[in-house]
Order: structure tokens, then C-alpha cells, then sequence
């Protein structure tokens, strides 16, 4: 399931991150994006990236997880167990990012390897912090059963979508390409299952706002939770 969710972050707080990602970079302390790749991103990848354990990348990251707990369309698609922290990309004068699936465990920062606190990567998110008529190209290109899909959002959306998939970014041809990316590992490992649940769920939110709660509502609010005891690992 590809997800778009807007309005992740205020226009203000979207201002805010990219003065202060601005002057970072004016301080000359971005990094290659190799540096958290392994072997085959590595060869593909061309961008650079504020270093994980920086101060900035981690009071950033506190702000876009903060709101995400405020934004129950992302927790219904989501159902979120733990994150991996934010991190923050910029493409531009050509920079790409070429086709590659994410690594299917993560260790958070400053974990002993192996042993420290591992993160099976569920889902993928891109959060844009650039507003699209602000670069040419750039588009973040998933591919699944059903074809490619191109993305490319306004600033403050997300785009949620499953770490298994392919996917690349194209080549920035104007302007730059400013984002912060995440993996967080679901309650529900199986997509097909969180999809399910996503739809019962939003089905209920829909019913309940136009027949308020009735016995029905709640019977099916139980299917809900009861479904989500079955298949939830936490
Ligand atoms: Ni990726």
C-alpha cells in the first residue's frame, strides 16, 4: 500500500526545518548519503544527507515524530511499533538515487552491532520539506505489482509505502530536492493485513460519522481490535 498523508508538518514548521537544514549545510555539514548504505546502495546512490547522529538530524527527527502521533490517518495505515529516527536527504545538480530496496534491518544509532536494538523495516517514509514547483525531476518512484508510481508532494506530506518494494529517485535537474526519510517497523508485518485493517478501519471511522456510535459500530470496532489482537507483535 502506497499512502499519501498530508499536512504531516505546518507551512511554519516546514520554514523552521529548512532554515535550520540551510544553515547546516552553509556550515558544511551534510555528508555523502553513501555513508548509510550498504555494498549495491552504495553504487547507485548520489546525494548527501545530514550525518544520524548529528544534534540538528535528532531535534528535527523529534519534531516530525511528535507530529506523527498527531495524525491518525498515519497511525490507522501505519500501525506503528517503533521508529528508526529521521533522517534528512537533499538531491540537486543532478543528483539521484537509482533503483534499490531498502535494508530489511536496521540498527539505531549508536547500537552495539550485533545486539543493540534491531528494527525490521516495515515500512518506508518520505516526508518532503520542498515544495514541488521548487526543483525539476526528483520524483520518488515505487514500483509494485501494479507498475511505477511517481510521488512527488507538497512540502509538510508524507508518503508512506512499503520497505519492500523497489524504488528510486530521479534525477534532480533543477533546484534541490529537500526530504526527510524514515523506516519504522509495523505491529502488523504482513502488508496485505495492515492494508485490510487500514480499510475496516477508516470504513468504521466513515459509518460512525454518519450513524454516530450504534450496536453495529460497536460490534464492528470489536472486529477491529480483535483482528489487530490476532495479528499484532509487540
Ligand atoms: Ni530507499
Amino acid at each position: 500500500m502506497l499512502l499519501h498523508i498530508p499536512n504531516v508538518l505546518t507551512q511554519e514548521q516546514v520554514r523552521g526545518m529548512r532554515t535550520a537544514l540551510d544553515q547546516a549545510l552553509d556550515a558544511g555539514s551534510w555528508v555523502d548519503g553513501r555513508a548509510s548504505v550498504g555494498d549495491q546502495g552504495a553504487k547507485v546512490k548520489h546525494n548527501r544527507q545530514l550525518p544520524e547522529h548529528s544534534p540538528l538530524a535528532q531535534q528535527l527527527g523529534a519534531v516530525i515524530l511528535d507530529a506523527l502521533k498527531k495524525t491518525p490517518l498515519f497511525f490507522s495505515a501505519a500501525l506503528p511499533l517503533r521508529f528508526l529516527p529521521p533522517m534528512f536527504n537533499r538531491y540537486e545538480g543532478g543528483e539521484h538515487y537509482g533503483m534499490h530496496v531498502d535494508g530489511s534491518v536496521r540498527y539505531a544509532p549508536n547500537a552495539a552491532f550485533p545486539g543493540g536494538l534491531a528494527l525490521r523495516t516495515d515500512l518506508s517514509c518520505t516526508l518532503f520539506l520542498c515544495e514541488p514547483e521548487d526543483y525539476d525531476g526528483g520524483e520518488l518512484i515505487v514500483a509494485d505489482t501494479y507498475g511505477e508510481h511517481e510521488v512527488k508532494l507538497p512540502a509538510g506530506d508524507l508518503i508512506l509505502y512499503p520497505s519492500s518494494s523497489l524504488h528510486r529517485v530521479a534525477p534532480v535537474t533543477r533546484g534541490a530536492r529537500v526530504c526527510s526519510f524514515f523506516w519504522l517497523q509495523s505491529m502488523i508485518r504482513e502488508d496485505s493485513k495492515r492494508a485490510l485493517l487500514f480499510e475496516l478501519d477508516q470504513n468504521i471511522q466513515k459509518l460512525r460519522a454518519r450513524l454516530g456510535d450504534c450496536e453495529e459500530t460497536v460490534s464492528l470496532t470489536g472486529n477491529y481490535h480483535n483482528l489487530v489482537r490476532l495479528w499484532a507483535e509487540v
